[in-house]
């Protein structure tokens, strides 16, 4: 068991493939405040990652960028974002160096918050990344308000590396080497 585990991690997660009939559920999720509230500083938002067509994100995934659905019991419960940044297409994340993955996380039902379940996820899929033995570290870019999301990667081992604008986002980087992913299990 990781040290970053926290005491009674689930153990019924389960990380699926996405697919475009994913799209409305996604979409469904976009409407929580939590969502809307960890893709924008923007207070008057009233759908989060400003209203993303997730049946054409969805169909345009590809091995250096795609989406797995976190099921407890049958029942979806969360999404991750997987992309390796200097390979994807969109270039979201600038001149990067080679050997990372950026990962991205939400709940989407507010009841299946605070479970253990985003712990549970961040460990099967930070465990599939460095399953690759090129990857090196994980980097991870939640906004600088976010302070909930950071204590959480902290706690799994993350480090803040910097203050970033990622467009209008005022972000706070933190990444997770090998070395202290390992350390810690
Ligand atoms: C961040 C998130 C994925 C963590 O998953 P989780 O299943 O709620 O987390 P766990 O139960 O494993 O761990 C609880 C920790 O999550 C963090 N957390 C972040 N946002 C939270 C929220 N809205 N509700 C509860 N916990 C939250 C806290 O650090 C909490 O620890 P605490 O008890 O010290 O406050 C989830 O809370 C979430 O989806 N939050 C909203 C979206 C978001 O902020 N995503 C990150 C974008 S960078």
């Amino acid at each position: 068991m990781s040290l970053y585990s926290p005491l009674s991690a689930p153990t019924d997660v389960r990380l699926r493939p996405a697919t475009v009939d994913d799209a409305d559920l996604l979409a469904g999720w976009d409407r929580e405040p939590h969502v809307i509230a960890c893709s924008t500083d923007d207070p008057d938002a009233d759908v989060a990652f400003g209203g993303i067509v997730w049946r054409e994100e969805l169909a345009a995934q590809s091995p250096v960028s795609f989406y797995r659905i976190a099921e407890v019991d049958g029942r979806p419960i969360g999404v991750m974002q997987v992309i390796d940044p200097r390979r994807e297409p969109e270039h979201y994340w600038g001149d990067i160096e080679p050997d990372l993955r950026a990962l991205d996380i939400w709940i989407g039902p507010k009841d299946a918050l605070g479970q253990g379940y985003g712990t549970r996820m961040m460990t099967l899929a930070i465990n599939d990344c460095f399953a690759d033995p090129a990857v090196t570290a994980i980097v991870i870019d939640p906004l600088a308000s976010n302070t909930d999301a950071h204590r959480f990667y902290r706690r799994l081992g993350f480090e803040p590396v910097g203050r970033r604008m990622f467009g209008e986002d005022d972000c706070l980087v933190h990444r997770l080497t090998r070395e202290r992913w390992e350390a810690g299990s």
